[in-house]
């Protein structure tokens, strides 16, 4: 990307969080660096999900009377919202729990119908487990097997070696848009046309992207594409999956129940039409609504905005960690290559005590292996330490954050 879009004021942002807008009791200054495991909410996206409760809770797809119309249109406009972030059509777009039951819908509902032994999965050794283990469950149902694609040491996709891996025998391609542990951008569309060359389908895990950046599912092609609220400052409890229609025609539900059905005899059901079929049970209604409100803050601001600020927030950061000592970014430099998780290793500290000692500097970071273990031994540790930003990320925070772990160093007498 280039420099011309105008990168968004964070500072003035943060104001419209409460959660960062607010004093902490101790009046210190919080510097929330964990949006990668989910992002703060702004005050647009809690007054939808009060309002719908307060104005017109009821459930829908159901009711005949007016305020479970009214539901059903705000519950709706989520779908809509979410179809139109990332350029998909409206049919093909189902509303599940979080990203990880979107990816576990496509394993059970085509992959344990669809596998059989001698089939392969080609997932990339940067994989959430979200997007290894249901492969791993499905492939013990079905005799299929899980590959792995290795990624470089410089912490990218190794493409040729991935081109090698995607033979007759593959059946699903599953690779991440942008990596929670690394930050690497994956060039998905890439990958997606290599695996339709042999049949396969595609699954691209966009949760670390669609909230950063202008993402279009319709380009990108995948046969399914999954994103989750909670992480584009929505509410936890809703995630999307992005089908192709046709494909979602093809195959059969996951979960059974009201809602997702045409008729149900003693002899047997029928299914509704796609995107219903797949939506079992009283869905997420607040959670929509408050997805819909999410959409249209970030889409206000301009998703290429955001990727413009958090672009600078790369340079920013890779300069500060530069300046700690002992310690080594993991993942690329390149900020037209990398999104906005910055992992690290500090000689001589261990992931936790570094996150806990950043937590008494009111500094939220993650430490561990980042639901990434592959990925941890691929690397050589079991755990790194994780400062993730957003469109509120301050350079003020990245720079209490450098200050930390310089301090950090001496205090726990490693120089
Ligand atoms: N997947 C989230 C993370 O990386 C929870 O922290």
């Amino acid at each position: 990307m280039g420099n011309s879009v105008t990168a968004v004021d964070a500072t003035a942002l943060k104001a419209e969080f409460p959660l960062l807008a607010t004093p902490r009791p101790d009046g210190r200054t919080l510097h929330y660096l964990d949006s990668a495991a989910t992002s703060q909410k702004p005050q647009a996206v809690l007054d939808a999900m009060d309002a719908y409760y307060c104005e017109t809770n009821a459930n829908v797809h159901r009711g005949v009377y007016e305020m479970a119309a009214e539901a059903t249109d705000r519950f709706e406009a989520g779908r809509t919202a979410a179809a139109r972030l990332v350029n998909h059509p409206r049919e093909g777009l189902v509303l599940a729990k979080n990203a990880t039951e979107a990816i576990n819908l496509v394993a059970w509902a085509w992959g344990t119908r669809t596998l059989r032994e001698g089939d392969e999965i080609l997932v990339t050794g940067m994989e959430h487990h979200s997007d290894i283990v249901p492969w791993q469950i499905v492939a013990t149902i079905t005799g299929a097997k899980v590959v792995f694609a290795p990624i470089t040491p410089g912490g990218e996709l190794d493409m040729d070696a991935l081109q090698g891996l995607i033979t007759e025998r593959t059946r699903l391609v599953g690779v991440v848009h942008a990596s929670n542990v690394l930050g690497t951008i994956n060039p998905v569309a890439e990958i997606v046309t290599m695996a339709h060359a042999v049949g396969a389908l595609a699954l691209v895990d966009a949760t670390q992207s669609v909230p950063h950046m202008p993402v279009d599912a319709t380009a990108i092609d995948a046969d399914f594409l999954v994103f989750t609220g909670h992480k584009l400052c929505g509410p936890t409890g809703i995630g999307c999956l992005a089908g192709r229609p046709s494909v979602l025609e093809a195959i059969e539900p996951f979960l059974g129940g009201g809602e997702m059905i045409n008729d149900v005899t003693t002899e047997g059901s029928t299914w509704a039409e796609i995107p219903l079929k797949f939506e079992a049970g009283t869905p997420p209604i607040a959670e929509a609504v408050g997805l819909a409100a999410a959409i249209e803050f970030l889409e206000g601001i301009g998703l290429d905005r955001i990727r413009a600020h958090e672009r600078e927030l790369c340079v920013q950061m890779l300069a500060a960690l530069d300046e700690v000592p002992g310690l080594t970014v993991l993942g690329p430099r390149d900020p037209d290559r990398r999104g906005a998780a910055f992992s690290w290793v500090m000689d001589d500290l261990h992931p936790h005590d570094i996150a806990q000692f950043l937590d008494s500097k009111n500094i939220c970071v993650r430490a561990g292996h980042h639901c990434a273990k592959p990925l941890m031994r691929v690397l050589g540790t079991q755990a790194t330490t994780r400062a993730s930003g957003y469109l509120y990320t301050t350079e003020e925070d990245v720079l209490a954050l450098r200050d930390a772990l310089i301090e950090c160093r001496s205090w726990f007498g490693v120089g």
